[in-house]
């Protein structure tokens, strides 16, 4: 795959080599991200940040990376604060925040729509989540986590036995983790469930097609016993009809230290793209597990900071002129990674 310039619209664009290029220009950004160095590549050059649909990490990370690497940031939030409140298309802000920008990082809520979006623009477009269909860079951000904590276990990606819990209907975290899965070769993919969030059949029957081993079940227990990454989501409340629906599911597989203890492998590693759903009526993943250092979350959430920076070097064409204009940093960072 050719970055420079490109968009990156969905997960199905990345063969392996373009995985290890990311996940090795990622690796360059540590020093920058954890703030002991500072540069100054992207000097001038703007990131248009334009999110139609709540989010925290997700947009404020995109933000972050783009500081990080010396560039600045313009936000467009929620559809009542843009013009495409007042009946403009795709295609027309496109054209328009292309002129002021040289990136875009986009969410929003209809299935497609940031490809629609990326056929308008003039400058790379960045899928931040386009309904419940893909959200590529958290798939990239997982992976790259879910490496590092299985090589701090003495082990690789090969022969992975990963399970995933929730909402695997509307999810789109899954359904890019799922897409990245089948680039490598003999995992076991456990898909938890309730019958009717279930993962998509068409995913479900591509996953088995490159020869990885797939279970469904609506079970917790008896499916997360010989696991190394437990992967929970939240019911995706926003693309149900009512709220109610939405309450039929919640609270139904409910991972907490005690279920880990009883039934997990010692030193299962438990994931969650965030927001975790901590009102009491749900709980996917209970506040209780915050001590066990085999939770990954917020180790998660400080990866999506190095693997979006990697992915606007690659795609603006700078990852080697990093270090170029580098310095170490003048204020007090402390010791926070
Ligand atoms: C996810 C999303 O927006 O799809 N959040 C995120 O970007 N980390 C998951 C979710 O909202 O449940």
């Amino acid at each position: 795959m050719n970055f420079s310039g490109g968009h990156i619209l969905s997960i199905s664009q990345f063969e392996r080599a373009d995985i290890e290029t990311v996940f090795r220009v990622a690796d360059m950004m540590q020093p920058y991200a954890h703030r002991q160095r500072v540069t100054h590549v992207l000097d001038g050059a703007i990131l248009g940040n334009m999110f139609f649909e709540p989010s925290t990490r997700t947009r404020v990370s995109f933000g972050c990376a783009f500081n990080l690497l010396g560039g600045h940031v313009r936000e467009t939030t929620g559809f009542e604060q843009s013009a495409i409140a007042k009946g403009e298309s795709l295609f027309d802000t496109a054209r328009v925040l292309s002129g002021y920008s040289d990136v875009i990082a986009m969410r929003h809520p209809e299935p497609g729509s940031v490809s629609e979006f990326a056929a308008a623009s003039r400058v790379p477009v960045i899928n931040g989540g386009d309904g419940s269909n893909e959200h590529p860079t958290q798939a990239l951000l997982d992976l790259y986590t879910i490496q590092k904590e299985m090589t701090g276990r003495g082990r690789g990606l090969d022969q992975l036995r990963i399970a995933m819990i929730g909402d695997l209907k509307y999810g789109r975290t899954v359904h890019s983790l799922c897409k990245l899965l089948m680039l490598f070769r003999g995992l076991s993919v456990s898909l938890i469930s309730p019958r009717e969030l279930a993962m998509p059949p068409d995913i479900v029957e591509e996953l088995r097609s490159v020869g990885h081993q797939v279970r469904e079940s609506d079970q917790l227990e008896e499916s997360i016993t010989a696991v190394d990454i437990a992967y929970s989501t939240r019911i995706q409340e926003e693309r149900f009809g009512s709220q109610e629906e939405a309450d039929m599911y919640r609270g139904r597989f409910r991972l907490n230290q005690s279920i880990y203890t009883s039934y997990c492998e010692p030193n299962t590693v438990i994931m969650h793209p965030l927001p975790r759903d901590s009102r009491e009526h749900a709980r996917e993943l209970d506040d209780d597990l915050n001590d066990n250092p085999n939770l990954a979350i917020f180790r998660q959430t400080d990866n999506g900071v190095l693997v979006r920076m990697a992915l606007f070097a690659l795609v603006l064409d700078v990852a080697d002129r990093v270090d170029e204009s580098a310095r170490d940093v003048n204020w007090y960072t402390g010791s926070r990674f």
